[in-house]
């Protein structure tokens, strides 16, 4: 019987680059609630999905030679290739390119204009490109390099025209909500940040942009597009089927948890609830904003090399070691740092020694004193009794924590109980009574029970972790029966029948000696050629360059030309971006290029330098070009452009 609706969703993701481990860390705690309520019999809805608009979007896929719906999608395959990987059972990917999430979002700010909470004025102030985030000059105003507030990089001034949503409007109403309804902002020290941020004053948003076009233009005013985060907010709605699938949308709005990290927390809880009281909707029951997952060196960055990679961690320790430590090491909620030593750590104590143990020696005793053939239990004693109160001790807890997101505590109290089944072996000492034959009876009923504890065990792990629940219920030969348990089951002792057959196996988990791994990580480092990966097992080596191969016939879509610098000047607003005039033999071109931080106008004047000439025109920073300027670059942030080795005619086709 349905118990209603759960709807839990994560952030749609950037698809600008790789996801990393931070990115997997939100996704599988929404993951892990989704299967969790499942098993509780509620109808849930679990989304999840790519964010996909936004200038730096269309800056990276210019920087790749690539058309921004092309560049997408590349990245979008590889979101869903992880999620297989790590197991997530989303109900619906949303892409914010999608007609159907389009056509709304332009509804949602047409009705929004309508009814005059959007109006047309006048931006001036600073910008971020990476945040997408607009800053008033108070906002910078105190430090001397102009840097975002937020994330600390370069910001760029900017005057342009823009449509503005009235947050203002809202901010008390806001305020009660969030007074009226503790859970909406969790946990509560973050409650407290928000309500401090809208008690300072709200300004009125900027809600759209005219300086680039990949985005979803303002129905009524096409030379704007909507902000990026109206765009990606909506999503929410948009993919339950707002306007479009009345029914399913009353079914599952509003959602019981957004769950985000805290940088975006403000965006959720304050922009989106304003927007859902203009549309009259209902707000969202819980916005959690979780902490950051950091590293030794401190924030995951590409330039700093420390972006821990999902995929090489599955490769190397299988996908549940990786849940079972993204919700077990750091409490949800707090930041905390990654450390592959703790995670192996983890691995060696919890999963191989507790758990692992578990189920070992209980199999090899059902072998060696039952053929293999699980016994019927017989008659009940104290230390029983105590076995199956920590059993119904333990769901209790998990169920408390797990309502409060308390992903660690819960797993804890699931490993409390597993040692307390690995001490019911050596309270009841079942090699001693097997020597007694009048014994048989009650070594029976021990073994019987360590059979039940450890289908409880597998099925209070389903939430969590995708392989280890079943791999535990084939060597137990309860395979069915565990895929088919819902959590209520667990409640109840003695599901297990006598008579099935168990079936020892490999260990679930496998030790892992930390110095070895290491030592193989740094043989993986100096033997890998560029393009080559290895797993630490050593196992698979997957030639990276085969799969990334392109044929002469792709190659040689692609055209590239020399072409002479005639003019070079900044683009006005800008700090990064450079107009240049360019002659193609044939042709004048203009084209924008990113390279303003590493040359001046007057330095590129006269050079021969490289450029791809068949591709799509773009606007960048409301400047038309048509080209683009091949340079190399590094991850120290250095960039050179391209030059020939000697004179030769402009326009000549380089192949
Ligand atoms: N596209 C926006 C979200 C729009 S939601 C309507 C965005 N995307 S993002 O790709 O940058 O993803 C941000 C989210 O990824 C964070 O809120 C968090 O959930 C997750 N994380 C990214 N890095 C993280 C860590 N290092 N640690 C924990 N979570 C992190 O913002």
């Amino acid at each position: 019987m349905s118990k209603g609706t759960y709807y839990v969703t994560t952030p749609i993701y950037y698809p600008s680059d790789k996801l990393h481990i931070g990115h997997a860390y939100t996704t599988v705690a929404a993951d892990t609630i989704a299967k969790y309520k499942a098993m509780q019999g509620y109808e849930t809805m679990f989304l999840t999905g790519s964010d996909e608009h936004g200038q730096k979007i269309q800056r990276k896929a210019l920087e790749a030679g690539k058309e921004p719906k092309e560049y997408v999608d590349e990245i979008v395959a590889s979101f869903k290739a992880l999620w297989q990987k790590l197991g997530i059972d989303y109900d619906y990917f949303i892409r914010t390119t999608e007609e159907r999430h389009i056509k709304v979002v332009q509804a949602i700010f047409q009705k929004l204009y309508d009814q005059g909470d959007i109006y047309k004025g006048k931006y001036e102030g600073w910008y971020c490109t990476p945040c997408e985030t607009f800053w008033t000059d108070r906002q910078v105003a105190e430090q001397e390099e102009k840097l975002c507030p937020d994330c600390g990089r370069e910001i760029e001034w900017v005057e342009e025209e823009s449509y503005f949503f009235r947050l203002s409007k809202y901010a008390d109403r806001l305020l009660q909500h969030i007074k009226d309804n503790p859970a909406f902002i969790q946990p509560e020290t973050r409650r407290n940040e928000m309500v401090s941020f809208i008690e300072s004053g709200l300004e009125d948003l900027s809600v759209s942009r005219t300086t680039f076009d990949w985005g979803i233009p303002v129905p009524f005013d096409p030379d704007h597009v909507i902000y990026v985060w109206i765009d990606a907010l909506s999503n929410y709605i948009t993919a339950i089927g707002y306007e479009t699938e009345e029914e399913n949308f009353q079914k599952y709005w509003p959602a019981d948890l957004h769950l985000v990290g805290k940088d975006i927390l403000r965006f959720h809880t304050i922009i989106w609830p304003i927007v859902l009281m203009a549309l009259d909707l209902p707000l969202p029951k819980q916005v959690f904003g979780h902490g950051w997952l950091l590293t030794k060196t401190g924030k995951m960055s590409k330039s700093k090399g420390n972006v821990v990679d999902p995929v090489v961690l599955i490769e190397d320790f299988g996908v549940d070691a990786i849940r079972y430590y993204l919700l077990r090491e750091v409490a949800f909620g707090a930041d905390g740092a990654y450390s592959t030593e703790a995670l192996i750590q983890r691995i060696n104590s919890d999963l191989a020694n507790d758990l692992g143990n578990l189920l070992n020696r209980t199999i090899s005793m059902v072998n060696k004193y039952f053929g293999g053939v699980i016994p019927a239990a017989g008659p009940e004693e104290e230390v029983d009794l105590d076995l199956k109160n920590s059993a119904s001790l333990m769901l209790a807890k998990v169920e408390e924590n797990m309502e409060a997101l308390k992903y660690t505590v819960a797993l804890e109290e699931l490993w409390t109980f597993i040692r307390r089944s690995n001490k019911y072996i050596d309270q009841t000492t079942p090699w001693i009574l097997a020597r007694d034959e009048e014994q048989k009876e009650r070594l029976a009923t021990v073994l019987y029970n360590l059979v039940e504890a450890l289908r409880i065990i597998a099925g209070t792990l389903k939430p969590f972790m995708v392989k280890t629940p079943y791999l535990m219920g084939e060597q137990l030969g309860i395979e069915d029966l565990i895929r088919e348990t819902k959590w209520e089951d667990l409640k109840v002792w003695g599901q297990v029948k006598a008579g099935v057959k168990v079936k020892q196996g490999d260990p679930i988990f496998p030790r892992i000696d930390l110095e070895e791994y290491f030592a193989e990580v740094e043989k993986r480092k100096e033997k890998q050629a560029p393009g080559e990966k290895e797993t630490a097992k050593g196992k698979e080596t997957e030639t990276v360059k085969e799969k990334d191969l392109i044929s002469y016939d792709e190659f040689s879509k692609v055209e590239i030309r020399v072409a002479e610098v005639l003019e070079a000047e900044k683009i006005e607003g800008s700090n990064k971006l450079l107009k240049l005039q360019v002659d193609l033999g044939t042709e004048k071109r203009q084209l924008v290029a990113g390279i303003g931080q590493h040359y001046q106008g007057e330095d590129l004047i006269g050079k021969k330098i490289l450029m791809v000439a068949n591709l799509q025109p773009a606007k960048i920073f409301g400047v038309e070009s048509n080209g683009m300027i091949l340079a190399a670059s590094n991850d120290e942030g250095k960039l050179v452009i391209t030059t020939v080795d000697q004179d030769i005619s402009n326009g000549s086709r380089v192949k």
